[in-house]
Formats: structure tokens, C-alpha cells, sequence
């Protein structure tokens, strides 16, 4: 058994270094579906579609536990798969609720009403699916008032990424931050709500300016999955090693982990 770390391609790997980082003695198991990314430029339906193509196969590789480390998936289709599609004895979790925990500075389980939080003007970076879900804006909402968010749907970086064209995917980010700033030319905090983001994450936080605080949701995804490791420790993967598993080509997306890693990064075919 290992824990199952999944996105539509090379983004989860932000995720995947933050909880190998913090859960050294963990196996898991990384799966990018290369074959299909961008995912961000996909209707609500066929997003559910792959991501749960995915995940029935990274039960085989004895995954009960299945992190979305993909926003789009979570934000498109984790609500779904947990309502209609997931069996008792697997867990399926989403990357969005470690973040709204920070910005709200409480847990999920805490129902008591909405209140003011300290940060005002929220930008959100995400892909177009992920914005158009409102997704992000409705759990806040829950949770807390007076909180302005302006999203911006940051469209062809994530291709960019895969691609390994960073010269492109740097000026989208200053393009698409130039966008929102537009629209907010003071935010206090910015939320990087797409994984392959951090990747980038030097050039957001550049455009953006030294007063803007740029959450990052791998760190906080980590610190997330330990916690909720330590309560549920059934879940906890055995003895192995941490494999890499994608739907692209192994050589391809080999050569751009192990760039983005900075380490030997080997992929095999799903
Ligand atoms: N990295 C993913 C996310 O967090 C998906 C990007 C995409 O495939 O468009 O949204």
C-alpha cells in the first residue's frame, strides 16, 4: 500500500517534493496524465471522467488513499467521485481545503458561522476550469466575510510548463498577473490555486511585488496529509519505494521531472 499523489501531469510534483520532504519514510505513488493535461481547459464532465480513470487505476498499485494534487480535479470533480463513485474502503482528498484552512486560520470541521479574517483582497491564479467552478470563493464563503477575491484564469501556462517552454510560461504569468492587478492593484495575498504554478513560483512573486503574500499550498498540503496520517494511520503506506507512473511518454516526462526536481525523476508507462 502507498499513498496515491495524482494530477493531470507534472504539476502534483510541487506536491509530491513538499510531502516527501515531510514524510521521508512514506512511499508513494506519483501519477501524472500526461496523455490528457491540460485538464484546466476541460468541461466539469470530462474532467470527473479522467480523474477517475486515474484514480480506479492507482487502486491497482494499492493506493487507498488518493490525493487530488491537481486543483482542477479537486475544484471539478472530488465532490462528485466522494457523493457517487468512491468506495468505503478508499479516501479521495483535494488540495483546497489545507489552503482555505490557512487563509480562514480555522479547521474544515469547524461549522461555526462565518467571521473577518485578517486578509481583505484575495487574488486567485488558477486554471479557466477552476474559476469558472467558483469553487474557492464558495468554501470561503462559508467560512468567512468581507474577503474580496479576484481570480484570474491563467490560460495556456500550464502547457507552457509541460512543454518546457519556461520563456513562455513566464511572460503568461507576468501577463496574466499585469491582468489581475488590473482588476486589484493592491492584493494582500495571492493564492497560486494551480500546482504547476509553484514552478513559477519566483516569477509570481516577482510580477506581484514584495507586499503581496503568495500562499504556498504544497507546504501546507503536507503539513495536511501528516496530520491526517497521524489520525488515521491504517492508511500509512508499507515498506517501498515511491514510483512514477504516466499515461504520456516515460522518456518525455522523465526528463521534465527530473528538471523541475532537480533529481533523477523515472517515469514508467501506466
Ligand atoms: N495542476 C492542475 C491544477 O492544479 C491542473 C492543470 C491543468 O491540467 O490544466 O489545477
Amino acid at each position: 500500500m502507498a499513498v496515491g499523489i495524482f494530477d493531470s501531469g507534472l504539476g502534483g510534483l510541487t506536491v509530491l517534493d513538499a510531502v516527501t520532504r515531510r514524510l521521508p519514510d512514506v512511499p508513494f505513488v506519483y501519477f501524472g496524465d500526461n496523455a490528457h493535461t491540460p485538464y484546466g481547459v476541460r468541461d466539469a464532465d470530462d474532467v470527473y471522467r479522467l480523474t477517475t480513470a486515474s484514480v480506479a487505476r492507482m487502486w491497482d498499485e494499492g493506493c487507498d488513499l488518493v490525493i487530488l494534487a491537481c486543483n482542477t480535479a479537486s475544484a471539478a470533480a472530488l465532490r462528485r467521485m466522494q457523493e457517487s463513485w468512491l468506495p468505503a474502503d478508499k479516501r479521495v482528498l483535494g488540495v483546497f481545503v489545507p489552503l482555505i484552512e490557512a487563509l480562514t486560520e480555522r479547521r474544515w470541521g469547524d461549522n461555526s458561522p462565518p467571521r473577518e479574517v485578517a486578509v481583505k483582497h484575495v487574488a486567485l491564479f488558477a486554471t479557466p476550469a477552476t474559476v469558472a467552478s467558483r469553487a474557492f470563493q464558495r468554501e470561503l464563503a462559508f467560512r468567512a466575510i468581507g474577503v474580496d477575491v479576484e481570480a484570474q484564469a491563467c490560460g495556456g501556462v500550464v502547457d507552457a510548463i509541460e512543454d518546457g517552454d519556461l520563456i513562455l510560461a513566464e511572460a503568461l504569468v507576468r501577463s496574466h498577473v499585469d491582468a489581475l492587478k488590473r482588476k486589484m492593484p493592491m492584493p494582500e495575498a495571492a493564492i497560486l490555486g494551480c500546482t504547476h504554478y509553484p514552478l513559477m513560483e519566483d516569477t509570481f512573486a516577482d510580477a506581484l511585488g514584495p507586499d503581496v503574500a503568495v500562499y504556498s499550498q504544497a507546504k501546507l498540503v503536507a503539513e495536511s496529509l501528516a496530520d491526517y496520517l497521524a489520525r488515521h494511520p491504517n492508511m500509512l503506506g508499507e515498506d517501498g519505494e515511491t514510483r512514477f507512473l504516466t499515461t504520456g511518454n516515460p522518456r518525455k516526462v522523465s526528463d521534465r521531472a527530473t528538471q523541475f526536481l532537480r533529481r533523477k525523476i523515472e517515469f514508467r508507462a501506466a
